[in-house]
C-alpha cells in the first residue's frame, strides 16, 4: 500500500517533470556550449528587481527588451561585496567560478536566477539569451530551471549592410542592429559609401552630401542604367539621403549599448565614383563622370581622404575601419602623369603597388590615430601593408594566404556569405545579383579552411556575411535577403565545429519563425518547394535521387517516377531512392492532403554517351565543373552554375563525343541555362554532327534558341535534335554558338 503510494507520487512527480520541462523551450540560436535543464520552473517577476554588479549596471537595462519583463530596479552590488544567494542576480565572475574571460553562465534553480560574466560583453551575450528563451517560451515569464554555459568560438561576428546602392533610414538600422544582438553579432560594417551614393555627412566637404548622396533614379537598377548621374537635393527627381554625424553618432551608441561595434567603410581608391562627380580634381582625367578611382599621384587625394577620416574617427570610436580597396580599375593610372610621376618616386613598378602605395598611407595614418585598418583582399595586391586585416570576399584564398602571412582576416566569401543571392529557385524570386546560396549553405560554412597552417587559425577572427543593395531597394527587401540566413551564420560564429548539426539547427529555427514574426521581420519564409540531387553510380548503372525540401518534414513529399502528377496516392518520400532506368519523376510537397508546393519536374537519364570520352576542341573556362568528365558522367547540373555540374565557356562550344563503336543514334541533347545578370546565356545555336572516323563529319541537324536574350529571369532549355531517321556513328560533334559572347553553360550531352 504504501509502496505503490509513494511510486504514484513518483509518478505524479514525473509527469510533473515532463510537462514543466516540456513547457521551456530551450532552441536557442547560436546554440549555446551546454545547457542542462532540471525539475521545476522558475517565474519572472513582470516587476523585477536586479542584484547588479556596479559595472553592469547599463547593460542591466537590456533586460527590458524580455518580453515578461514590464520594469527593472536595480540593487547595485558595490565592489568586492558578496552576492547575496537568492533573487534575479547579474554579478561579476570570482576565481572560484572557473568561468571563462569571453564566457557567461546561468543558473536558474529555486533560488532565482544567476547570471555571471567576468565583463560587460559577456554579460550582454547572457541577457540576449533570456531575452530570446523569453521569446521562445509559451509564457514568456516561465522558464525551466537550468544551468548554461557558453562562449563563442570567434571573438567576431560580423552583419554588413550596403547603404549607398539604396538608402536605409536610420529607424531600420536601429532595427537591424535590435535583430543583429539577439542572435549575439557584434559587429556591424556599415557600408557608407560607394557610387551609388555618399551617405555620411563630412562637415569639410558638405558637397558629398548636397550633391553625392542623391541620384535621378529611386532604383539602383533604373539609375545604373540610365546615365548614372547625381543630382543636388531638391532636384524634383531627386533620390537618396545621408546621415548627420549627430544620427551616425546616434547609432553608434545605440548599437554599443546592445554590444555591437560599427565599422564604418569609406570606400577608396575605387569605387568612388560620386566622389569624382562633386570633387573631379581627385581623378586622374579632372572631368567628372570620367572614373570612380581616384587619383593617387595627386596629393590632394590624401589630403581630402586624411580630412574624410579625420571626421569618421570621431563619429566612429571603433578600432577597425574599413577602406574598401575593392575592384578599382587601375587602367587610369598606367597613363596618368600624376600617377606615373609618383610610381617612378618611390619605386613603384606596378600599379598593384600603386594601391598598395595608397593603401599603405591610410594605414599609417590610422595608426598614427591608433585605429587599424581593414580592407578587403584586393589590399593583397602589390603587397600587404604591415598592420591590415583582410575581408576576404573572392573566395578565401586572399584570407588563407594574409593569415598564412600572420594578418589577421575576417571571412565573407562570396561562396557562402554573399546574402545578396538567390536563398531558393531564382525563377521563383525577386531578382537578385545572381548567385545561389541556401540556408543549409550557409550553415554549413567553416571560417577556417583546411588550408590555413596550424598555428595561423588564431589569425581568423570570424565571419561575416555582406547584403549588396544593388537589387534590394528597400527595407523590407533587406529583411528578406538576410533572415534567416544570418541565424545560420550566427551559428557559424559562435558554436564550434563539433557541436554544430544542420539537422538540429534547422529544428531549432522552427521556433525562431515565432520570434522574427513578433520582431516584425519580413523574413524568407521557407519554401514548399522540392529540389533534387541525383547521384549516377557508374558500377551499378543507376542514379540515386534525393529529394529535399526547406520545409522540416521530408515524408510529406509525394513523388511519381512515371510522369504522371503527384497526389496524395502517390509514393511517399522516405529517403533516398535508386533509379536503373531513364525516368520523368515529378515530386510536390503536401500538407494537411493538400497539394501545397509547385511540382519539381525533371528527367534521369540513363543514356549512351555516359562514361565516353570527350574532346574539347574548345575549351572550358573559369567553371571547369568536373573537367573533361562533366558532360558525360550522367550527372545534370541544378539551379546554381556553381554546383559543380554547370561547364562554362566564353568561347562557342565545339566537343566531340567518342562513342568508342558505331551505335544507333535517335537523339542528342544538351541542357543550357540563362541568367543574364552575371552574363550567362543560352547559345545562339546548337548544331549536331556525326562521323565515323572523327574526321569527317557530317551535319544533321541544327536547333535553334529561342529564348530571348533579355529574359532576365533564371532559363533553362533542353537543346534537343531528334533524328528523323536513327543514323549508325561512332563519333559525335557538337558546336554551340555564342553570339553574346558572354558565358555559356552547359551540363551533359545527352545521346539516346
Ligand atoms: C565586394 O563585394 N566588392 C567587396
Amino acid at each position: 500500500m504504501r509502496l505503490s503510494k509513494s511510486l504514484s507520487l513518483l509518478l505524479l512527480g514525473g509527469a510533473c517533470i515532463f510537462s514543466a520541462q516540456a513547457q521551456s523551450n530551450f532552441d536557442i540560436i547560436p546554440k549555446p556550449s551546454k545547457v542542462t535543464v532540471a525539475t521545476g520552473i522558475y517565474t519572472i517577476p513582470t516587476q523585477l528587481t536586479v542584484i547588479v554588479s556596479d559595472d553592469f549596471q547599463p547593460a542591466v537595462q537590456l533586460l527590458t527588451e524580455h518580453p515578461a519583463i514590464k520594469s527593472l530596479t536595480l540593487e547595485v552590488l558595490k565592489k568586492n561585496k558578496k552576492a547575496p544567494k537568492e533573487g534575479f542576480r547579474i554579478v561579476k565572475a570570482v576565481d572560484a567560478d572557473n568561468l571563462g574571460k569571453n564566457a557567461y553562465s546561468i543558473q536558474i534553480d529555486e533560488k532565482g536566477l544567476l547570471l555571471k560574466a567576468w565583463d560587460t560583453p559577456q554579460v550582454i551575450n547572457g541577457i540576449y539569451t533570456l531575452v530570446q528563451l523569453g521569446y521562445l517560451q509559451a509564457d514568456p515569464s516561465k522558464i525551466a530551471f537550468a544551468t548554461i554555459v557558453d562562449e563563442p568560438r570567434f571573438s567576431y561576428r560580423g552583419l554588413h549592410l550596403d547603404v549607398s546602392r539604396h538608402f536605409m533610414p536610420l529607424s531600420f538600422v536601429k532595427k537591424y542592429i535590435d535583430v543583429m544582438a539577439i542572435y549575439k553579432f557584434n559587429n556591424f560594417h556599415w557600408h557608407l559609401t560607394d557610387g551609388a551614393g555618399w551617405r555620411l555627412e563630412i562637415k569639410k566637404y558638405p558637397e558629398l552630401t548636397q550633391k553625392a548622396a542623391w541620384r535621378t533614379h529611386t532604383h539602383w537598377k533604373d539609375w545604373w542604367n540610365n546615365g548614372r548621374q547625381y543630382v543636388e537635393k531638391g532636384n524634383p527627381n531627386a533620390s537618396g539621403g545621408f546621415y548627420t554625424q549627430e544620427e551616425a553618432r546616434e547609432l553608434v551608441d545605440y548599437a554599443a549599448r546592445k554590444g555591437i561595434n560599427v565599422i564604418p567603410e569609406i570606400e577608396m581608391p575605387g569605387h568612388s565614383e560620386e566622389v569624382m562627380a562633386v570633387y573631379p580634381e581627385l581623378s586622374c582625367s579632372g572631368k567628372p563622370y570620367s572614373q570612380g578611382e581616384f587619383c593617387i599621384g595627386n596629393e590632394k587625394t590624401f589630403e581630402f581622404l586624411k580630412n574624410v577620416l579625420d571626421e569618421v574617427l570621431t563619429i566612429f570610436p571603433s578600432q577597425y575601419i574599413h577602406i574598401g580597396g575593392d575592384e578599382a580599375e587601375k587602367k587610369h593610372w598606367e597613363t596618368c602623369p600624376k600617377d606615373q610621376a609618383l610610381m617612378q618616386k618611390e619605386g613603384l613598378k606596378s600599379v598593384d603597388e600603386l594601391q598598395s602605395y595608397a593603401i599603405k598611407q591610410m594605414d599609417l595614418y590610422l595608426q598614427s590615430k591608433g585605429r587599424k585598418l581593414i580592407g578587403w583582399d584586393e589590399i593583397l595586391q602589390g603587397g600587404l601593408t604591415e598592420g591590415a586585416t583582410v575581408m576576404s570576399w573572392r573566395g578565401e584564398e586572399g584570407g588563407i594566404k594574409a593569415a598564412n602571412a600572420g594578418h589577421d582576416v575576417i571571412m565573407t566569401p562570396g561562396s557562402h556569405l554573399y546574402f545578396d543571392s538567390y536563398q531558393t529557385d531564382p525563377r521563383t524570386q525577386p531578382e537578385a545579383i545572381g548567385g545561389y546560396l541556401t540556408l543549409d549553405k550557409v550553415y554549413s560554412y567553416d571560417p577556417i579552411p583546411a588550408a590555413i597552417q596550424g598555428d595561423k587559425a588564431k589569425h581568423i577572427l570570424g565571419a561575416q556575411a555582406n547584403i549588396w543593395t544593388e537589387y534590394v531597394p528597400t527595407t523590407e527587401h533587406v529583411e528578406y535577403m538576410v533572415f534567416p540566413r544570418a541565424l545560420a551564420l550566427s551559428e557559424v560564429n559562435w558554436t564550434t565545429k563539433d557541436a554544430k548539426s544542420w539537422a538540429d539547427f534547422q529544428r531549432r529555427l522552427q521556433s525562431h519563425y515565432k520570434l522574427l514574426q513578433e520582431l516584425n521581420l519580413n523574413y524568407y519564409r521557407p519554401s514548399f518547394n522540392v529540389a533534387y540531387i541525383a547521384s549516377y553510380n557508374a558500377i551499378k548503372n543507376n542514379n540515386k535521387i534525393t529529394l529535399t525540401t526547406e520545409q522540416l518534414n521530408t515524408d510529406q513529399i509525394r513523388y511519381t517516377i512515371d510522369g504522371s502528377e503527384p497526389t496524395i496516392q502517390s509514393t511517399p518520400y522516405t529517403g533516398p531512392f535508386e533509379l536503373s532506368s531513364t525516368g520523368h519523376i515529378n515530386a510536390a510537397y503536401f500538407q494537411d492532403s493538400i497539394k501545397i508546393g509547385p511540382t519539381l519536374s525533371f528527367d534521369i537519364d540513363i543514356h549512351r554517351a555516359i562514361g565516353k570520352k570527350v574532346t574539347y576542341n574548345t575549351q572550358w573556362s573559369g567553371y571547369p565543373a568536373q573537367k573533361d568528365s562533366t558532360l558525360t558522367n550522367g550527372l545534370m547540373g541544378g539551379l546554381s552554375y556553381h554546383d559543380g555540374q554547370w561547364q562554362g565557356f566564353t568561347s562557342p562550344i565545339d566537343v566531340v563525343v567518342d562513342l568508342e563503336r558505331r551505335e544507333e543514334i535517335h537523339q542528342v541533347a544538351m541542357n543550357f541555362m540563362q541568367m543574364i545578370g552575371p552574363g550567362v546565356y543560352m547559345p545562339g545555336e546548337m548544331e549536331v554532327f556525326l562521323s565515323d572516323n572523327g574526321r569527317s563529319f557530317r551535319k544533321v541537324g541544327t536547333v535553334i534558341n529561342d529564348i530571348s536574350d533579355k529574359e532576365s529571369k533564371l532559363t533553362f532549355k533542353r537543346f534537343e535534335l531528334k533524328l528523323d531517321k536513327a543514323q549508325q556513328a561512332r563519333y559525335i560533334k557538337i558546336k554551340a554558338s555564342n553570339p553574346k559572347k558572354g558565358y555559356l553553360f552547359t551540363d551533359e550531352i545527352i545521346v539516346y
